[in-house]
């Protein structure tokens, strides 16, 4: 077999390996309140990809789970089986061409019409009516066994999510239990077609409504508020004629704006609005709400490409991008298209993965949740070597209405993946809970789950794992009361 590039895997390698940990090492205490899961999705290729320059996204879904209960954890890590990885696997090589584009796929596999079937299940773990799902945004969600993560299959809900994609962050309204998600590129290659469904908590469809974005462009990303859903998209394009021509899925566009539809909860089509703003790298959100006529959203964005893998489309070199948290305001009482933007914190650069704790999804909140490099706290490069990634060395909890800045270090031979928050048992206060974040080591090259106290912000405990695991897309928090999860106690896994 072809040997995997150094820089295969964000240049730290793939993982390639399942794996079961009973009673994982730990340094510190693990919070008996932390009864439930840490589920994490990964970026992970099975055989090297057919094309060098591919993206960093593209790589097949993995799945891991950290399961809490009285202070001991186990760890499990799975492939997930979908018709990719079975028909690579069988194959024993890699199949699939670039990032969304089924023009450059191998011709036993190759199907332009059904480009959903190609989906790598790689982004997110995404809790949906009791059940767990792996996500990503150019197919339809595959459900997994939340105790074995044995790969259930695709599903499209009973035959009612008719896009043939689903997105890999819907979000929930923590007052109704209501689940907001979206399709887009709903009806097939660079189409402008959205799907936009609410689910009720045991996850039935109850609202739909079909329409067309401004242009095809990634939309990655959702805000709800009590009234109102926001879309963000732009600045990346796509069409029929670059997939045909073998091009990766999508180019940068730096002149054409942002855009932003905001429907009412419950709408229709004709209800959607589309607002523009200056060209944007958006990905991720953090929060959004409705104040009278007005829709204000927080999200991490950037003034240009955040994409090396998704070149300018006019051939301009690529220059790495700056994510700034902003806050984007709607004026649903003017017929100015325009958002107004305002940078919350001008001297931190983030990532673009905000979270918050959920419990406050579509309210009003205080804490954005974001790891981030801070250039001040040097690497030691004499025990991390030289990794040719980026450097996440800290977890800021980001005060988005005072401006404060509360912060985390992971340590000088550290770089964390995304935060997610885990609540503490019994208290309903905004941010009283734990984040939980993986960190590499990349002094003794292993992983390790940092456990920090969100009020405080300092570390009670981590969870050692005796090899670095895989490059960690989303990862979210589940109680033992969202899952039907199997005792740990008791009973021989
Ligand atoms: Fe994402």
């Amino acid at each position: 077999m072809v040997r995997f590039g150094a820089d295969t895997a964000g240049g730290l390698g793939a993982q390639r390996f399942e794996a079961d940990i009973y009673d994982c090492e730990v340094e510190g205490e693990i919070p008996l309140g932390l009864n439930g899961v840490f589920i994490r999705m990964h970026g992970d290729w099975l055989y090297p990809p057919k094309y060098a320059d591919d993206s960093f996204i593209a790589p097949e879904g993995y799945v891991s789970s950290f399961r809490f209960e009285g202070g001991v954890v186990d760890y499990k890590g799975r492939w997930v089986r979908n018709e990719r990885f079975r028909s690579q696997l069988a194959a024993r090589r890699q199949l699939y061409g670039y990032y969304r584009n089924p023009y450059t796929d191998d011709p036993t596999v190759a199907d332009v019409a059904n480009p959903h079937r190609r989906t790598t299940s790689n982004t997110t773990p995404v809790i949906l009516g009791g059940r767990l799902y792996a996500t990503k945004e150019d197919g339809l969600p595959h459900e997994l066994d939340p105790n074995t993560l044995e790969t259930l299959g695709p599903s499209n809900f009973g035959g009612r999510w008719t896009s043939q994609t689903f997105t890999a962050h819907p979000k929930v309204d923590p007052l109704t239990g209501e689940t907001i998600a979206f399709g887009y590129e709903a009806a097939g290659l660079a189409s402008r077609e959205i799907l936009l469904c609410t689910f009720d908590s045991s996850g039935t469809i109850t609202h739909e409504v079909r329409f067309e974005a401004p242009y095809a462009s990634m939309m990655h990303d959702m805000c709800i508020t009590q009234s109102h859903v926001i879309l963000p998209g732009g600045g990346l394009v796509t069409s029929p004629e670059r997939l045909q021509a073998g091009q990766i899925h999508w180019g940068w566009d730096p002149t054409l704006p942002a855009f932003y539809g905001i429907i009412p909860r419950g709408g229709e089509a004709k209800d959607v609005r589309w607002f523009k703003g200056p060209s944007r790298g958006i990905i991720h959100t953090a929060n959004a709400r409705t104040e009278g006529d007005k829709v204000i959203m927080e999200a991490p964005m950037t003034d240009t490409n955040y994409w090396g893998c998704f070149p300018d489309i006019h051939g301009e070199a690529f220059h790495p991008a700056r994510h700034l948290i902003r806050r984007l305001t709607f004026d649903l009482g003017s017929k100015d298209d325009r958002c107004s933007e305002e940078v919350l914190f001008p001297n931190v650069a983030t990532t673009s993965f905000t979270r918050v704790d959920d419990r406050f999804t579509s309210l009003e909140y205080r804490h954005a949740y974001c790891h981030y490099s801070d250039p001040n706290r040097a690497f030691d490069g004499s025990r991390g070597g030289r990794p040719t990634g980026p450097i996440n060395n800290c977890i800021g909890k980001f005060h988005v209405h005072d401006g404060a800045i509360e912060t985390w270090f992971a340590g000088d031979t550290h770089s964390l993946m995304e935060v997610s928050f885990a609540p503490r048992p019994g208290s309903s206060e905004e941010g009283d809970g734990w984040l939980l974040a993986v960190a590499d080591n990349l002094a003794e090259r292993r992983s390790e789950l940092v456990i920090v106290d969100a009020p405080t912000m300092e570390e009670v405990g981590r969870v050692i794992l005796p090899f670095r695991s895989g490059k960690q897309i989303h990862g979210v928090w589940a109680g033992a009361h969202q899952l039907a999860l199997t005792p740990l106690h008791g009973r021989i896994p």
